[in-house]
């Protein structure tokens, strides 16, 4: 992919399944990473595989859900790099109840986390961009922003991240900031092994290639978006569902 290269990238919830992947991806293609995440060991983890394999990574303590860890985290982004090329908003957690089950703690902290992360995110780190050439933002919505059972919270977290990523790369095209969003199907990451297996099965279905993605397949689309081929591509949600109809 052209453009990715000596790029420095900071991926949220880098420390598992899609942010991980994405993370090892973006390094192939010899961009320089911060790999944040909550899980700071896990953070940690990812960014020495990263260096074992010759390639260049740091970690960061991130919350996605807290302005000043944003802050705390520009600011040594700042001193270490002198500035960010790409953010991927990919952290994100889930609380599934049907809607009369759900108490308002499930509610809150799904939009802390996939909504109100990835828009603190962007205030923070569009500053580190302004003045840079070839700037992008990535934002991890689902196939579940369409509305799914038990998901009120993510539902709503993921629909809203369409109206942030069009209205940031709205904002911010004058600023030569990218803004895009992938909006995956079901997807082998630890967040996807929790579900039952019959409840799993019945999302086949629906899917005409007939399985699950898995997380490299999510982090090649995500690096699409990043890299200067896509470099008339914003203000797009990109599906990478095997062919869902949903
Ligand atoms: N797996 C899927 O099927 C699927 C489908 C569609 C969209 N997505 C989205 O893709 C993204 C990644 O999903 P995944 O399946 O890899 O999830 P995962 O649970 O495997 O990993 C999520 C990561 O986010 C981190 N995290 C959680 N809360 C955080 C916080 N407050 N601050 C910083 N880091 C935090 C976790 O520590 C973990 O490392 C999420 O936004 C998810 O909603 C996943």
């Amino acid at each position: 992919m052209r453009g990715l290269n000596g790029k420095v990238i900071l991926v949220t919830g880098g420390a598992q399944g899609i942010g991980k992947a994405t993370a090892l991806r973006l390094a192939e293609e010899n961009a320089v990473l911060v790999v944040g995440d909550r899980n700071i060991e896990g953070a940690d983890a990812v960014a020495a595989e990263i260096r074992e394999s010759g390639g260049s990574a740091r970690s960061v303590q991130l919350d996605v859900s807290s302005k000043q860890s944003w802050q705390d985290a520009a600011a040594r982004i700042t001193e270490d790099h002198g500035g960010l090329d790409g953010l991927v908003n990919n952290a994100g957690v889930t609380r599934d109840k049907s809607l009369l089950k759900m108490a308002e703690e499930d509610w809150d902290i799904v939009i802390d986390v996939n909504l109100k992360g990835a828009w603190l995110g962007c205030q923070a780190i569009v500053p580190l961009m302004i003045g840079r050439n070839g700037c992008s933002i990535v934002n991890l919505s689902s196939e579940s922003r369409w509305g799914a059972f038990g998901q009120s919270n993510y539902s709503s977290a993921k629909a809203g991240l369409v109206g942030l990523t069009r209205t940031v790369a709205f904002e911010q095209a004058r600023n030569g900031i990218r803004v895009n969003a992938i909006a995956p199907g079901t997807t082998m990451t630890p967040m996807v092994e929790a579900v039952p297996d019959d409840v799993r099965k019945g999302w086949l279905d629906n899917i005409p290639l007939r399985r699950e993605a898995q997380p490299a397949e999510i982090a090649a689309a995500v690096a699409f978006l990043l890299s200067e081929d896509a470099s008339y591509i914003t203000a797009q949600i990109l599906g990478v569902n095997g062919g869902s109809a949903l």
